[in-house]
C-alpha cells in the first residue's frame, strides 16, 4: 500500500525519536535515543540537559532513520514534528530541525499535539481511520479522558486535578528506593506481591465525573511506609498499582458506557502496565466494548506515533503555519 512519505520528529521530554511512515502503516524507521541513563541520577528529568542532548543526538539519528529507511529526502511528501505539549527546551530542537528540513526540501511542515500522537497510537497498523471511540492517555505527564469524534475533532471527558498516573508510579518509586522511571519497576515488583495487604485510597472514584486524583494516594504511601517493617515491598508496590489501575479502569469504562461509545483505547507510557492491560481487557470483555491497546513500542514516547498523527492530518489536507511556534501548553481539546 502507498501513501505519503512523511519523516517525522519527536523532542518533547526526554527522548530524540525520528521516524519515517509510508502511507498510514508502512513504518519504514523509528529510531529512539532514549536519555532514561542520564537523567536517571537526578531522579528525574533536568531540562537543561535534556536539550543539550537532543541537540548533539538529532543529526545522527535523523541519518540513521534515513539510512534503515531506505530512502532519499527529496521522496518525503511532508515533514512533522511534536509541537507541545511538553518541555519548551526539548522541543524547539525538533521542532525548528523539522521546520529547517521542510525549508530546505520545499516540502509542507505538520507540527503535531503529543497528545494525539499517543491518543491515535492504539489505532496504528490498522488500515482504517481512527474511528469514534473514548480514549485514555496515561503517562508521565497525562492523565485525560478523551472521546475522539474525528481526527481534530476531541471532547474532554475528565483528566487528574493533581498529579499523572505515571508521576505517581514515579515518585511513589522513589520513595521505595526505586530507580528512574518506576512504573516498569513498580510493575515488575508488583507481580511477586499481594495487591489486597494494604488497602490504600481510590481517590475519587465515587466522584461521579471522569476526572482523577493520584497525589493522596502518594501521600497515604508515604504515611504508611515508616510503619512497615520486614519483607513489605512488593506487596506495597501491588497494592498502589492496584488502586490506580482500579479507577483508570472503572472510569474509563463508565465513560464509555455513558458516551455510548463502544470502543476504548489505551496510550501513553502507563498503557505498558500489565495489570492495567489487564484489567481493562477483562472489563471492557465484560462491558461487551471494543479494546484497542498501543502496542508497548507505541506507548512510551517515540516519533512514529507522531509520523502516523501527521499522515492522518496530512492526508485530510491539513497543513502547518510555518510562522507556529513550539507550545510547551499546548492543549488538544
Ligand atoms: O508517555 P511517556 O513515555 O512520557 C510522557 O509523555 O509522559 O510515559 C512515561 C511514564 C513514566 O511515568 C513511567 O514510569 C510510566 O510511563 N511507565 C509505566 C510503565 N512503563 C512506563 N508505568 C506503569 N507501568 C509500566 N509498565
Ligand atoms: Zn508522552
Amino acid at each position: 500500500m502507498s501513501g505519503p512519505l512523511i519523516l517525522a520528529i519527536e523532542t518533547s521530554c526526554d527522548e530524540t525519536a525520528v521516524a519515517i511512515l509510508r502511507g498510514r502503516n508502512e513504518l519504514l524507521a523509528s529510531e529512539i535515543a532514549s536519555q532514561v541513563a542520564l537523567h536517571q541520577r537526578f531522579g528525574g528529568v533536568v531540562p537543561e540537559v535534556a536539550s543539550r542532548n537532543h541537540l548533539a543526538k538529532i543529526q545522527p539519528l535523523i541519518l540513521r532513520a534515513i539510512g534503515r529507511a531506505g530512502c532519499s529526502t527529496g521522496e518525503f511528501d511532508c515533514v512533522g514534528a511534536t509541537r507541545g505539549p511538553g518541555l519548551l527546551t526539548s522541543l524547539l530542537v525538533g521542532y525548528s530541525t523539522a521546520k529547517g528540513l521542510a525549508i530546505a526540501l520545499e516540502r509542507p511542515f505538520i507540527g503535531v499535539n503529543h497528545l494525539e500522537g499517543h491518543l491515535l497510537s492504539p489505532f496504528f497498523g490498522s488500515i482504517d481511520a481512527p474511528c469514534r471511540s473514548v480514549n485514555l492517555i496515561v503517562s508521565g505527564g497525562h492523565t485525560i479522558l478523551i472521546e475522539l469524534l474525528s481526527i481534530g475533532s476531541y471532547r474532554l471527558l475528565g483528566r487528574t486535578v493533581d498529579d499523572a498516573a505515571g508521576e505517581a508510579f514515579d515518585k511513589v518509586a522513589k520513595l521505595l528506593g526505586l530507580p528512574y522511571p518506576g512504573g516498569p519497576e513498580i510493575d515488575r515488583l508488583a507481580k511477586l506481591g499481594d495487591p489486597s495487604r494494604f488497602d490504600l485510597p481510590r481517590s475519587m472514584l465515587g466522584s461521579g465525573d471522569f476526572n482523577f486524583s493520584f497525589s493522596g494516594l502518594k501521600t497515604a504511601v508515604r504515611y504508611l511506609l515508616p510503619k512497615l517493617e520486614g519483607d513489605y515491598k512488593a506487596d506495597l508496590c501491588a497494592s498502589f498499582q492496584e488502586a490506580v489501575v482500579e479507577v483508570l479502569v472503572r472510569k474509563t469504562i463508565r465513560a464509555a458506557t455513558t458516551c455510548g461509545v463502544n470502543l476504548v483505547t489505551v496510550s501513553g507510557g502507563v498503557s505498558c502496565n500489565s495489570r492495567l492491560r489487564l484489567k481493562i481487557a477483562e472489563a471492557a470483555k465484560s462491558a461487551g466494548i471494543g479494546l484497542k491497546l498501543a502496542e508497548p513500542s507505541l506507548s512510551t514516547d517515540n516519533a512514529a506515533m507522531i509520523a502516523y498523527a501527521a499522515t492522518e492530518r496530512y492526508l485530510r489536507g491539513y497543513r502547518s503555519d510555518f510562522a507556529e511556534d513550539a507550545d510547551p501548553n499546548l492543549s488538544l481539546v
